[in-house]
């Protein structure tokens, strides 16, 4: 028997997507529920060919054109293939067995997954219970501590939340010889983003992705940006060909047709305004989201209500295995006639929805309504 590595070996599986998703209303993985522009489809109906498809990928045209649309110079930037190779690039480069990630919790878990892999230490401080990230914590830590990165998806999954820009100015200064990750996949939806401080703060590093807004999730397409004298050790280790042809062709030519992505959004964020106006008149508590989902506390049946809605062909996130997150689902925001359906169908499970005025396990607990947050 030839044994992995100890990391491996003391790795917890890790719990992959569902399968059999294809036909069905996909609420469950903030992905784009309606397309990618057009357009992507045709260019690639007329890339293909035999002699391309031979070809090792060239990357040196599409980084430009990449870097001309988010306003930063090809050496501020590296290829992804997806914000997780990003990630697993950062853990590639800078953790060593023992190091340790501080992380909020709860968070995407992908931050946790490489390191793990890396054989690395993980330090979490949890959201408050109004879902703010306690920055005063994160600093006090990252002076007492030595943290080798911080991971902050902003917005942050699954609670949607952003992080001021203050706190993130805090963390980044804190410790300037610890690594910053701020993953901004849902950064389309929020419009906040912190990009232009690569050139401010050595230790930052931004990731972007055209898997949400853009709706290429499977051709896995991301870009990481940081300082130059950052870059280069992430590119010097970095997978020659990790990024395929067709993911940077299709990603350069989404750019080209980004109104489809701004209305996109537009229309996301009007939805999102409807979907909490609905859970706000039928007195369900949710977290007030600036990215395409809405964490939603539907109470201890929340297994349940997830299952009968997959009955009903819709997927949602059942977040009950975090301890903390007993009794939330997750909704990605979709079409006005997705968002409609999730509410009728939601409708129908009315009576399994527990409400804090109607649930004995909702005493003592801070939520959220139309009101603002009481407890
Ligand atoms: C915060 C966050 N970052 C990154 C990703 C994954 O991005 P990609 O598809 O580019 O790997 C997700 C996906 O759910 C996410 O929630």
């Amino acid at each position: 028997m030839i044994k992995p590595r100890p990391a491996i070996e003391n790795l917890k599986k890790y719990r992959p997507p569902q399968e059999g998703r294809g036909g069905k209303m996909r609420l469950d993985f903030n992905e784009n529920t309606v397309g990618c522009p057009p357009q992507v489809i045709r260019a690639l109906r007329r890339a293909l060919n035999p002699e391309m498809m031979t070809r090792y990928p060239e990357y040196d045209e599409g980084r430009r054109t990449l870097a001309a649309y988010f306003c930063v110079k090809p050496e501020e930037m590296v290829l992804a293939n997806g914000t997780d190779d990003a990630i697993k690039m950062v853990c590639d480069t800078f953790v060593d067995p023992g190091h340790a990630l501080l992380v909020p919790a709860p968070t995407f878990p992908v931050y946790e997954f490489f390191h793990n892999v890396a054989g690395g230490k993980t330090l979490r401080i949890r959201y408050d219970e109004r879902f703010r990230l306690p920055a005063h914590d994160f600093v006090a830590t990252l002076k007492k501590e030595r943290v080798r990165w911080v991971a902050l998806a902003n917005p942050n999954n699954p609670t949607g939340t952003q992080i001021p820009k203050s706190a993130l100015k805090s963390i980044l200064l804190a410790a300037p010889q610890t690594v910053v990750l701020v993953d901004e996949a849902y950064q389309d939806f929020s419009g906040q983003t912190i990009l232009p401080w690569i050139r401010r703060y050595p230790n930052l590093i931004v990731t972007r992705t055209f898997s949400k807004a853009f709706g290429l999730a499977a051709l896995r397409m991301g870009c990481l940006f940081a300082n130059p004298q950052l870059i280069e050790p992430l590119q010097r280790g970095q997978n020659p060909f990790a990024v395929n042809s067709l993911a940077l062709m299709c990603a350069c030519i989404a750019i080209r047709y980004d109104e489809n992505v701004r209305k996109y959004t537009q229309t996301i964020r009007a939805n999102r305004v409807g979907l909490c106006r609905w859970l706000d008149a039928h007195d369900i508590p949710y977290v007030p989201s600036s990215a395409n989902f809405v964490l939603t506390r539907v109470g201890e049946r929340a297994p349940e209500i997830a299952r009968l809605l997959r009955e009903k062909k819709i997927l949602v996130r059942d977040w009950s295995y975090d301890p903390h997150l007993k009794g939330y689902l997750r909704f990605t925001v979709g079409s006005q006639a997705q968002t409609r359906r999730l509410m009728s169908e939601l409708e129908r499970l009315k009576h399994l929805i527990q409400t804090p005025n109607g649930a004995r396990a909702w005493k003592n607990m801070v939520v959220y309504s139309s009101a603002g947050w009481f407890a």
